[in-house]
């Protein structure tokens, strides 16, 4: 039987396998239920005692041995396109037209604003959902017990928050790099407010930044009114709306008219005809202090707009709910975006 085995090992050296049938014939001869590792296995279990002790070895080594040609065969093949599974494809099939990708709506919006911004030369960012108080509040001049606090109902997680507005990533670009600068950074935020069909307890914004010298109320305005005429259309309208948010100064919010004709149209603006779309205001020098921008030679103004309520306005929503139920009869009508 050891001739048999030493003879094997000379055969096996000279084996080279070029393709799936061969490897499978390999298969067969040696390793399957009937190949020949299987029967001397039975010869062997018939051998006495001393001989099984000197046998053993070396007949598992030939057994390992073979399995080993026989699985770098198969990761060669199957690197090389040439496994089974793959040559089982038929290739001539038609290609299934079933279910191809949609974007959704949000992202479509959010793909378009950052579009407008870029053509007016503001940079991407973006930063965490999970914030520290620093972030979201302190550095934004939220002092500490200031009722602005609770404009924005926040959800904690231990010390940190879940950010209630991407104004916390202007933080974390000025504290990190030296100014001019010009920045859209869109994302998702929190609020612990009931859900409804106009609110939910987590929403998307689109946060813009422009610090610079000489940066003025009046360069605001007329980005704002650029991205709104390449937004929502040429001619329309706007009004500014004094308001006040503690990490600008002045503040103010911004409606755009989209009228009462419709059903959507009444809703939305709750039977004005304005619809309020975003927040904005001249960066307070508190927030550009303690970011160590000096508020002496720089000046810039902020927004923060509200991305799902435009993405209703514009693809006739009205629930802001079905944004986020991964409904595909939904995403279905989005196709093409
Ligand atoms: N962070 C504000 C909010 O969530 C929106 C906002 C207002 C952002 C004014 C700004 C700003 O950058 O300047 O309600």
């Amino acid at each position: 039987m050891i001739e048999k085995i030493q003879s094997l090992q000379n055969e096996i050296k000279k084996i080279e396998i070029q393709n799936s049938e061969e490897l499978e014939s390999f298969r067969l001869q040696y390793l399957s239920r009937k190949g020949i590792i299987n029967q001397l296995f039975e010869e062997f279990k018939q051998l006495p005692g001393l001989e099984k002790k000197e046998i053993g070895k070396p007949l598992n080594v030939l057994k390992q041995e073979l399995e080993t040609i026989f699985n770098q065969n198969k990761e060669k093949l199957e690197g090389s396109g040439e496994s089974e599974e793959l040559t089982k494809i038929d290739q001539s099939l038609p290609v299934s037209k079933n279910s191809p990708a949609s974007i959704h709506p949000l992202k479509a919006v959010e793909n378009k604003l950052i579009d407008i911004f870029y053509s007016l030369g503001f940079d991407f960012s973006d930063g965490p959902e999970i914030e520290d108080d620093h972030h979201n509040f302190s550095a934004l001049n939220f002092e500490e017990d200031h009722p602005a606090r609770d404009m924005q109902d926040t959800f904690f997680v231990g010390d940190y928050v879940l950010r209630t507005h991407t104004s916390s990533v202007q933080i974390r670009e000025m504290e990190n790099k030296k100014p001019p600068f010009r920045l859209i950074m869109p994302g998702r935020v929190y609020r612990n407010e009931a859900v409804s069909s106009r609110s939910n307890c987590f929403f998307h914004q689109i946060e813009g930044l422009y610090v610079d010298k000489g940066v003025t109320f009046a360069d605001l305005k007329q980005t704002l009114y650029y991205f709104v005429q390449q937004f929502f259309g040429e001619g329309t309208e706007v009004r500014f709306r004094a308001s006040y948010f503690p990490f600008t100064e002045p503040s103010a919010e911004m409606d755009i008219w989209i009228g009462t004709e419709t059903e959507d149209t009444k809703r939305l603006s709750k039977g004005t005809g304005w619809l309020e779309v975003l927040g904005c205001g001249m960066v307070h020098p508190n927030v550009l202090k303690s970011c160590n921008v000096d508020p002496d030679v720089y000046t810039g103004y902020a927004f923060g707009i509200g991305m799902d309520r435009i993405t209703m306005l514009k693809y006739g929503i009205n629930d802001i709910r079905t944004l986020f139920q991964n409904d595909v009869r939904m995403l279905q009508q989005f196709q093409g975006l």
